[in-house]
């Protein structure tokens, strides 16, 4: 079984998740996009979607699932993404793919947030994955010297531009031991617009798929 196997798997598992009525909240990436795909087969059953990225508003238009904006929504009753990096405690890292801050948004929006991962994600301390930091472009020198000073590397993720206008540092050799704090520590450095820690609203499930079947950790 391939790895993209594994994320499919955890893909369609998550779809026990859906309530049937309600909005719900789509994540970015190669794991939110198998469950795009399979949420297709069910979509009379759910009042419609919102999007963490223009490539996945995109994708759920292609099957024909509305995508509502999120200021004409309620109560969205479940978000589903993926992860870069998950520890047992459902502490994330996310923005591989740079949509971090909607991500981030529409998870806090959501009453229960369900992580989709193959269970190479699944790590005991977060951190070998480089973290994703949206920065306002103006402020990119002098976040990353702060980010230094916090004993980060950080890397420009060089043509990079986020559906925000913004860029993106990958910080590199941070071993993330509280990622409760450091999400805070880092959030309010000046020119942070969102870093890819999801500790402080982490995942409530993590659904994995692994060789020996689906894992559910909560
Ligand atoms: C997107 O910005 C990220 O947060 C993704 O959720 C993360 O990178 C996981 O991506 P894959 O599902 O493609 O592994």
């Amino acid at each position: 079984m391939t790895q993209d196997d594994l994320k499919k798997m955890a893909a369609e598992a998550a779809l026990d998740y859906i309530e049937s009525g309600t909005v719900i909240g789509i994540g970015t990436g190669s794991t939110a996009n198998h469950f795009i795909d399979a949420l297709a087969g069910i979509k009379h059953r759910i009042d419609g979607t919102v999007a963490s990225s223009d490539a996945s508003a995109e994708r759920l238009a292609g099957h024909g699932i509305p995508v509502l904006d999120l200021n004409s929504v309620n109560e969205i009753s479940l978000y589903v993404d993926g992860a870069d990096e998950s520890t047992r405690h459902l502490h994330l890292i996310k923005g591989g793919g740079g949509a971090l801050t909607r991500e981030k948004i529409v998870a806090a929006n959501s009453r229960r947030f369900v992580c989709i991962a193959d269970d190479s994600k699944l790590v005991d301390v977060l951190g070998a994955f480089p973290l994703p930091i949206e920065v306002i472009p103006m402020a990119r020198s002098y976040v990353a010297r702060e980010l230094v000073k916090h004993g980060g590397r950080p890397v420009y993720r060089d043509g990079f531009v986020t559906d925000n206008g913004n860029v993106i540092l990958d910080v590199h050799d941070l071993q993330i031991m509280d990622p409760v704090k450091m999400e805070e520590e880092l959030n309010n450095i000046t020119g942070v617009v969102t870093v890819g820690i999801f500790a402080k609203r982490p995942a409530d499930v993590l659904v994995l798929g692994s060789k020996n079947g689906v894992q559910i950790l909560t």
